[in-house]
């Protein structure tokens, strides 16, 4: 196979999303549509990526920081065959095929787009373009065939007649085309046509006359569709959650209730994990084997440790688990959060910037922030750490096998050293030596003959 270039197109407004936002930079499953097309590309190593920008250029090349990729801008808008002129001088020098599909595409497939391309070098082809079936396909270029079924050529659904919208074969915007050949062909398209724009599809009918040019058929349409507005973008979010959710339980997990959940596409689950109703894992999220996350968590660029159990309603973004361990119900880690093995955080504590040593426990309503904490820690009900003075955030640190009783405030920065015990309800704001108890409890009195108040009468 000679080599390969890729180009996608990414200048247009997308109109009918009605954003102010660049269309391409839609999230689906949390990655911009241009992303996904990335990621898609990815393992066909090409030798060149080029994007052609334009509408809001500078917001979508800020959106993804990526040395790889040559970004070419189309200033003003004319079709999608004018933006390809716009990335000749990118492709300067390159000899070999280049690849080029739409930036809103998100569902498209690394193997589709290598048999494509497996498919054009191996029949030597100079123009290949990827067809599928659509039923009602409003919208889209309408593939037009001979006779004998030999493509002749696309025409854009505003220039077609009645007979040409009766086609359901479109173009999926998705081409293979020889470079050299490529700058001869858009040297003669032109803008004469219902749409004033320089299409690109127009250069069919030229490969077509020299007999180097064939349209592929592909059989899955929802991978190849394009979208346009909110409501393809809805439609495609469905269908990516459904197959990530597939190719999970492939690999061995369980999903109790699989269309209650939602998934970032670079999610990584390990085996024999059951995950109940109404879960979310955002990007960057590793959940280890044997794990349980139970119903309305939300995981977010964490990674999970085996055999771990996260109960109900537990919030947990940028922090690691080495596992086993157990979260919640109703825990929130948040970022900088590092859980040893068999440390457990329970029901309404909040961790932040935390290190919870092995085996320790914050069990009920505590904060726990820029804390280092030994192993074997009890951390009683209510314990909070002060760690913000108003100005400066300041460090707790707690040794091995310290115990703080419940209600405490430990006011930052401050150590406690190894086998310490803090009485109930104090304030430490002072050091304490290891092997000691500290509480700073108000002695209690205790009044006799005290008379209730009553309530006063009208
Ligand atoms: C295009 C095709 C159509 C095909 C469909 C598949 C043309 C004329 N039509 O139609 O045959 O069925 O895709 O989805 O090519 N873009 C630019 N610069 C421009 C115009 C568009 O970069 O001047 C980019 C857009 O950002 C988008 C892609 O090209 O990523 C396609 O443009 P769009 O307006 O969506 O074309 P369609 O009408 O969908
Ligand atoms: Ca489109």
């Amino acid at each position: 196979m000679s080599s390969l270039a890729v180009l996608v197109l990414a200048a247009g407004q997308g109109t009918r999303m009605r954003s102010s936002q660049p269309k391409v930079l839609h999230e689906l499953a949390g990655w911009p549509l241009l992303q996904h097309v990335l990621g898609s590309i990815d393992p066909l190593k090409p030798a060149r990526i080029i994007i052609v920008t334009g509408h809001q250029a500078h917001l979508v090349e800020a959106a993804l920081p990526n040395a790889a990729i040559t970004w070419v801008r189309q200033e003003q808008q004319k079709g999608t065959g004018h933006a390809v002129q716009c990335a000749l001088p990118a492709l300067e020098g390159f000899t070999g095929n280049l690849l080029i599909l739409n930036g809103d595409t998100p569902l498209v497939e690394a193997k589709t787009l290598q048999t494509f391309v497996g498919h054009h070098s191996r029949e030597k082809r100079e123009l290949s373009v990827l067809s599928m079936t659509i039923p009602s396909p409003t919208g889209y270029g309408r593939v037009v065939r001979d006779a004998a079924g030999g493509l002749l050529e696309v025409v854009e659904e505003k220039d077609a007649d009645a007979r040409i919208r009766e086609i359901t074969e479109v173009n999926s915007g998705i081409y293979c085309v020889g470079t050299k050949y490529l700058v001869q062909w858009l040297q003669n398209i032109d803008n004469n046509n219902a749409q004033g724009e320089y299409y690109l599809p127009d250069i069919i009918p030229m490969a077509v006359a020299k007999g180097v040019g064939a349209a592929y058929h592909h059989p899955d349409s929802l991978s190849l569709a394009g979208v346009n507005n909110r409501q393809q973008l809805a439609k495609l979010e469905k269908v990516f959650r459904d197959r990530k959710v597939e190719s999970l339980m492939e690999e061995g997990v369980t999903f109790v209730d699989p269309e209650s959940c939602w998934l970032a596409p670079d999610v990584v689950v390990g085996k024999d994990v059951v995950i109940f109703p109404n879960v979310i894992l955002g990007v960057g999220v590793t959940i280890g084997g044997g794990c349980r996350i139970g119903p309305f968590c939300e995981i977010s660029n964490s990674s999970i440790g085996p055999d771990t159990v996260v109960k109900p309603f537990s919030h947990i973004e940028g922090a690691t688990t080495k596992g086993p361990n157990e979260i919640g119900p109703y825990a929130r880690l948040r970022v900088g959060s590092v859980l040893d093995a068999k440390a457990k955080v329970g029901n309404f504590c909040e961790l932040k910037k935390a290190h919870i040593g092995e085996g320790s426990k914050v069990n009920h309503l505590s904060y726990v922030g820029d804390t280092e904490m030994g192993k074997g820690v009890n951390i009683g009900a209510g314990t909070i750490t002060c760690n913000y003075d108003g100005a400066n955030k300041h460090k707790t640190t707690i040794g091995d096998n310290v115990f703080v009783g419940s209600g405490t405030q430990l006011v930052a920065p401050v150590t406690l050293n190894d086998e310490v015990v803090v009485g109930a309800g104090s304030t430490i704001s002072k050091d304490v030596p290891q092997k000691t108890l500290a509480l700073t409890r108000a002695p209690q009195r205790t009044i006799n003959n005290w008379t209730r108040p009553t309530k006063n009468k009208k």
